[in-house]
């Protein structure tokens, strides 16, 4: 517990120092608004392999040239240093052929005249004169040149929509790393009469100083759903109540990690009609007037022991291929046991007989078109 606090007052000391929000990135960093990375090259000269570590240690990675844009970039960067920096860009040995350190290969067009050469098994880059990537010997003394993602909210901040379902958001940077003095508002939003259940996972923060705070809501001045970080535990899902939800990813000044992916799904706010006995009927909802857009709607049947179920139906009108009704022979939706997928206006008269005294059918209807629906009348057998 003392250790824990005495954490918290150093971490909460040094945030303030070495804030600088000017550009998005750490002070000595250097934003580049072409590539929309900071970037930083090392006063020390150091050998190949001690240059990404070098990166890492100050929160970067190795920069290898990825597109003709940051060629362009690191060639007015590097151009006042007589320095060449190191890449992430090496030869493999066995097979001649030369690898970023993502196992990407360096565009043939992004080395500079005359290159590759077998001058060296390792690359700088040449800023002066015709610039791009050279072949260098390894043991060569150089500085290093890092980068890192900026403090930047993606530009996208509303995800869903009213004919959505499900889908996945990852933090800025993800899997690699998100960067400090974030606050981005994230809203999703699914069709109506569903809510909506987020599953952030993998969760990968700076515990206590980088987390989520999530709203019922389009944005914070909804309903406080809570937090990721609640201190003595994380806690990864979270459900709205509606059909909006939002929340902020807050990160601190110092210390970054990976960062998170979130899953999340709509689920239909219509409770499920389970009949039992000997028959019964179902039919669509506002059923013969038309169903609402974005319906979901799941039917159970279950009937006595050692009986089948004869499922007919009767009527049936239903925009085809997108407002569909599906038909399991189980006690849940599964799609090892889907029997049919039912639309459109030739459909009925349907029947058939379940193998067993499950059965389960769902119905669910798009954002557009709305028809009259279905009357299904069922009995043991
Ligand atoms: C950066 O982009 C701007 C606008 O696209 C361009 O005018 C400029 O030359 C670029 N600078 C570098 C160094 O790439
Ligand atoms: C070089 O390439 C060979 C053949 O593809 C591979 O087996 C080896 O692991 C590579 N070496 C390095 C250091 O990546
Ligand atoms: C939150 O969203 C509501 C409705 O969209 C809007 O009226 C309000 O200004 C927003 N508040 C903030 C703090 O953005
Ligand atoms: C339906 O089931 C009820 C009992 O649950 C029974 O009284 C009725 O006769 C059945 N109707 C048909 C048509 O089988
Ligand atoms: C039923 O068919 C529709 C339209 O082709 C499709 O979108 C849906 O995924 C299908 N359902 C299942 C469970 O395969
Ligand atoms: C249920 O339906 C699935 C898919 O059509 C089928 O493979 C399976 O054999 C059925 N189960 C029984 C018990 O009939
Ligand atoms: C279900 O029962 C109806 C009415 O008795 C019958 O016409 C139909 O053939 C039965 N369905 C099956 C698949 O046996």
């Amino acid at each position: 517990m003392i250790a824990l606090l005495t954490a918290l007052l150093f971490a909460s000391a040094i945030q303030d120092v070495t804030a600088d929000d000017n550009n998005h990135c750490p002070s000595g960093w250097t934003f580049s608004s072409n590539t929309s990375l900071c970037y930083i090259q090392s006063p020390q000269y150091l050998t190949y392999a001690e240059a990404d570590p070098f990166c890492q240690s100050i929160g970067g990675s190795q920069v290898f040239v990825f597109t003709l844009r940051e060629l362009t970039w690191l060639t007015d960067f590097t151009k006042s240093s007589f320095a060449q920096p190191w890449l992430a860009t090496t030869r493999n040995t066995t097979t001649g052929s030369w690898y970023n350190s993502d196992k990407t290969s360096p565009s043939t067009s992004f080395w500079t005249t005359g290159e590759p050469s077998l001058n060296g098994d390792c690359a700088t880059f040449k800023g002066m004169g015709a610039s791009g990537i050279q072949a260098t010997p390894c043991y060569s003394i150089q500085p290093a040149l890092c980068r890192q993602m900026p403090a930047l909210c993606p530009t996208q901040t509303n995800y869903g929509g009213l004919s959505t379902r499900s889908g996945t958001i990852t933090s800025p940077g993800y899997p690699v790393q998100y960067y400090n003095n974030l606050n981005c508002l994230y809203t999703i939003t699914s069709p109506v009469n569903t809510y909506i259940t987020l599953l952030f996972s993998p969760y990968m923060l700076e515990d206590f100083f980088d987390y989520i705070d999530v709203y019922d809501g389009p944005n914070s001045s909804y309903p406080y759903l809570g937090t990721t970080d609640d201190w003595w535990y994380i806690r990864d899902d979270f459900e709205s109540s509606s059909n909006v939800v939002s929340f902020i990813f807050h990160t601190d000044s110092i210390i970054t990690d990976k960062g998170w992916l979130l899953t999340w799904n709509s689920k239909s706010n219509t409770p499920p009609i389970s009949q039992s006995g000997q028959n019964g009927s179902f039919t669509s909802p506002n059923y013969p007037n038309n169903y609402d857009p974005n319906t979901e709607q799941l039917y159970y049947i279950t009937a006595p022991t050692g009986f089948q179920v004869n499922v007919t139906i009767t009527d049936f009108v239903t925009e085809l291929n997108y407002d569909v009704l599906e038909v399991y022979n189980s006690s849940y939706v599964s799609s090892y046991n889907l029997v049919a997928n039912l639309s459109g206006l030739a459909v009925a008269p349907w029947s058939w007989v379940s193998p067993s005294k499950y059965v389960t059918m769902r119905f669910r209807s798009d954002y557009m078109i709305q028809k009259k629906g279905f009357n299904i009348v069922w009995f043991i057998q």
